[in-house]
């Protein structure tokens, strides 16, 4: 097999950066598709990445649109003949308690971090299928798994997340595509940052290990499930949480 091509939304985040060199460390062509609108953070992004040269590139996109993750996704394909990898890492907060949440505040998180899922794997699963072979990793979060106070959007729309890796997983496993969810708990990245600290340190005292989470660590899960001998993984949902929540 060649270069394989991977697309990672949110791929200037925290976490989105991250797993841009893991993939690249392992030989794969990646592009990096975020928000056009953050110039300091895509300068950095690049500055981050420069030594990557070619094989890490930003392209601007907002997963709120359909019809522009079709066209990122056809153009991809068109210049590199494939795209073999998709993660959907693109993700926001808008903490509050339900009895505060207004629509807007509900409505952005579902459209994000769930609608985005929809919008990307809708538009990639048809060529992955016809050609035998494809890996997409969704990130979603231990607050799906447990739910947290003040997130009733973000647990939904990341349990949902794990609910759709699921379904999709069936439809696609004869195919050679493999769907999985990683789910991160608390890491050292500005989502987690811009917590109210007391909050966070209250929460950094429960994890078992005793810290915050390296965005390395979980990049490199998702280096290990989009590999071509991870075929046999499909449907999983892998945490990874320092032990703050433990399952069978
Ligand atoms: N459990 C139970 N009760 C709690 C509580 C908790 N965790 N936190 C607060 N309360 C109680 C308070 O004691 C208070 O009680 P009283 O009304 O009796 O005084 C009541 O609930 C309201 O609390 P606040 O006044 O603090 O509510 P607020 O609206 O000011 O703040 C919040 C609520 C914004 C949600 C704040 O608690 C918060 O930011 N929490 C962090 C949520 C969180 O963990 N976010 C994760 C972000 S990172 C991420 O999402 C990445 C990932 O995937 C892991």
């Amino acid at each position: 097999m060649g270069k394989r091509v991977a697309v990672v939304t949110g791929g200037i985040g925290g976490l989105g950066t991250e797993i841009c060199k893991h993939l690249a460390d392992s030989g794969c062509v990646v592009i990096a598709a975020d928000l056009a609108s953050r110039a300091e953070r895509i300068e950095a992004f690049r500055a981050e990445v420069a030594a990557y040269g070619d094989a890490i590139r930003f392209e601007p996109l907002d997963i709120a649109d359909f019809d522009a993750c079709a066209a990122l996704i056809r153009n991809v394909q068109n210049e590199f003949g494939s795209l073999d990898i998709l993660v959907n890492a693109a993700g926001i907060t808008r903490d509050t308690t339900l009895r505060k949440m207004t629509a807007d505040q509900w409505h952005s998180v579902l459209t994000i971090n769930l609608d985005g899922v929809f919008n990307m794997c809708r538009n990639v699963v048809d060529s992955m299928c016809e050609r035998g072979y494809g890996r997409i990793v969704n990130i979603s979060s231990v607050n799906g798994q447990t739910g947290q106070f003040g997130q009733t959007n973000y647990a939904a729309a990341k349990a949902g997340m794990h609910g759709f890796t699921m379904a999709l997983a069936r439809e696609v496993a004869r195919k050679g595509v493999t769907v999985n969810s990683v789910s991160p708990g608390y890491c050292k990245t500005a989502m987690v940052m811009s917590m109210p600290e007391n909050v966070r340190t209250q929460i950094v005292a429960d994890i078992p290990v005793g810290r915050l989470g390296e965005p390395s660590e979980i990049a490199r899960v998702v280096d290990f499930l989009i590999s071509p001998d991870s075929g046999f993984i499909t449907g999983a949902n892998i945490p990874v949480n320092g032990g703050y929540f433990m399952d069978f």
